[in-house]
C-alpha cells in the first residue's frame, strides 16, 4: 500500500506531514513521490495566502481522473484548509474522501477506513508518535490579529494547553524512544498567557529537565523573546539555539500597518541579544513583500534589514489579501508582476547569504542527530545541527537515533555535506 503526501504552506505543515507520514507507516503505508501509484493521497494545506489554497483545490480537482482510475483511492484535505471550509470542500469535490482539522491527526486512522468523514477541531486528538522526532502543540490559534493573518479567524484567538498536560505527554514521548521533541503554536511565545500556567521558557526547561536529546520551539514572536526565553536556552543545552522569529517587514511604516507592535530598531536589538547570549545560535524568519502601499523605500528598508541581519535562511512571502483580516480592505497599488519582481530580488539576497553562511562552517564539528537514510542514495545518511541544518554524510544504518560528530566538508545554500567519525565527547 502506498501513499502520497503534498504539503502547501508554511514550517508548522511540514511538521505535521512528518506526523502524517509516521501514522500512514503504522498503517502499513510506504511513502511514495507519484500520486499516481497511491492508494491514500493526503493534501496538507494551508489558509495563510490564498495562493496556498488555490493550489490545493486545484491540485484536489485534478485528482478526479485518479478516483476515476481507481475508486478504492482515498483522498483527504488535512491542514487549516479542512478547518475553514468543513463540509463546502465535499460540495466543491464529491471525490472527496475526507478532511482533518490541523488538531485532529490522530483521527486519520479513522479517516482512511470511512466515506465523507470529518474531524474538526471540537474535539482534539493527537497521534501516539514513534521514531526520532515528535511534535506536541502547546498552544493553538493566536490573539495578535497582525492585519494581514487569518489564523485569529481560522484557528480562533490563543489557547493553550494546560502545562502539566504537555509535560505527561513529553514524558511518554521519551520513554517511547523519541529523541527530539519540537513544541508547535502559532504564537508559542505567548503560550500561558490566557491561563496563568506557567511560560514558554518555563515548559522548556521542565522538558529539558526530563533529559531529551533535543528540545525545538517554533513559531516565536519578537515580543515574546524576552530576556528569560533567551537564558532558558543558554542554560540548557538540549533546548536547541534555532530560533524562528518572523521579522515581516524592513519598513517601520509596514510593519505599523501589520500591527506588530515593533520597530525594525527593536528586532536588530533582539537578534544581537541573541547572537551575544547564545554559542553560534541559527536564526531564520518569514517576510512578507507586496503588502498594500509598500512603496520602493519600504521594500529598500526590508532588502537593507535582510542584507544586515543575515539570517540563517528565510521563509519568503509575496502578499495575499484575505478577507477579513485589517488588510483586506487596503488597496493593493502593487501588479502580481511587481510583487513577483520583489520576492525574486529578496530570494535572490538570500539565497547568497545562505549559501555564504554555510560554507563559513567548511572545516568545523557539529553534533548532528541522525535522522535516517538518504532517499536518493541510501549509503549516506541525513541528520540535522541543533541549528537545524541538513548534514548529508557516509554512515550505518545503526547509527540513526544518535548524535555524532560530523565534521563539515561542502556547503550548499540548502544543505552541508560532511563526514560522521564519532560519538561526541
Ligand atoms: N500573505 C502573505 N504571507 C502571509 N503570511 C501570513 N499571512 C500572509 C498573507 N496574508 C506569512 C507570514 C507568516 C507566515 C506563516 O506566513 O510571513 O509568518
Ligand atoms: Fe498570524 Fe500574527 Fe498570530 Fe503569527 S502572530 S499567527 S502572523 S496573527
Amino acid at each position: 500500500m502506498k501513499a502520497f503526501i503534498k504539503t502547501y504552506g508554511c514550517q508548522m505543515n511540514k511538521y505535521t506531514s512528518l506526523v502524517y507520514r509516521e501514522e500512514l507507516s503504522q498503517l502499513g503505508y510506504e511513502m511514495t513521490e507519484n500520486e499516481n501509484e497511491a492508494d491514500v493521497i493526503l493534501l496538507n494545506t494551508c489558509s495563510v495566502r490564498k495562493h496556498a489554497e488555490d493550489r490545493a483545490l486545484g491540485r484536489l480537482n485534478s485528482l478526479l481522473s485518479l478516483k476515476r482510475k481507481n475508486p478504492a483511492l482515498k483522498i483527504g484535505i488535512v491542514g487549516c484548509m479542512a478547518e475553514r471550509l468543513g463540509n463546502k470542500l465535499f460540495e466543491i469535490s464529491p471525490h472527496l474522501d475526507f478532511i482533518i482539522s490541523p488538531n485532529n491527526i490522530g483521527m486519520i486512522k479513522e479517516a482512511i477506513r470511512g466515506k465523507s468523514y470529518k474531524a474538526l477541531s471540537d474535539e482534539p486528538s493527537f497521534p501516539c508518535q514513534k521514531g526520532i522526532k515528535a511534535f506536541v502543540p502547546v498552544s493553538f490559534g493566536c490573539s495578535n490579529y497582525c492585519s494581514y493573518c487569518v489564523v485569529p479567524y481560522t484557528t480562533g484567538c490563543l489557547k493553550s494547553r494546560k502545562k502539566d498536560e504537555v509535560i505527561r505527554e513529553c514524558e511518554f514521548l521519551l520513554k517511547n524512544g523519541i529523541k527530539e521533541i519540537t513544541l508547535l503554536g502559532q504564537d508559542i511565545t505567548s503560550y500561558g498567557r490566557d491561563l496563568n500556567d506557567g511560560n514558554l521558557a518555563s515548559i522548556l526547561t521542565s522538558v529539558s529537565k526530563m533529559g531529551i536529546l533535543r528540545i525545538r520551539f517554533i513559531t516565536s514572536h519578537p515580543l515574546g523573546m524576552n530576556e528569560e526565553m533567551i537564558g532558558a536556552i543558554a542554560n540548557n543545552k538540549n533546548i536547541c539555539p534555532s530560533i524562528h522569529i518572523p521579522l515581516q517587514s524592513g519598513s517601520n511604516r509596514i510593519l505599523s500597518l501589520m500591527n506588530r507592535g515593533y520597530e525594525i530598531e527593536y528586532y536588530i536589538t533582539l537578534v544581537e541579544k541573541i547572537r551575544k547570549s547564545l554559542e553560534e545560535p541559527s536564526i531564520t524568519t518569514d517576510i512578507i513583500v507586496g503588502f498594500p502601499t509598500e512603496s520602493k523605500d519600504d521594500f529598500s528598508k526590508t532588502q537593507e534589514a535582510l542584507k544586515a541581519i543575515e539570517f540563517d535562511s528565510a521563509f519568503l512571502f509575496k502578499y495575499s489579501p484575505r478577507e477579513g483580516t485589517g488588510a483586506y480592505k487596503l488597496k493593493e497599488d502593487l501588479s502580481e508582476k511587481e510583487k513577483i519582481e520583489r520576492l525574486n530580488h529578496l530570494i535572490k539576497i538570500q539565497n547568497e547569504i545562505s549559501f555564504k553562511k554555510n560554507k563559513c562552517l567548511i572545516g568545523k564539528e557539529y553534533n548532528v542527530l541522525v535522522e535516517g537514510k538518504n532517499l536518493k542514495d541510501k549509503k549516506f545518511l541525513i541528520g540535522r545541527t541543533d541549528t537545524d541544518k541538513m548534514v548529508v554524510f557516509k554512515g550505518e544504518p545503526s547509527l540513526i537515533g544518535k548524535i555524532i560528530r560530523v565534521k563539515i566538508e561542502d556547503a550548499s545554500t540548502y544543505t552541508l555535506k560532511g563526514e560522521g567519525y564519532g560519538l561526541p565527547t
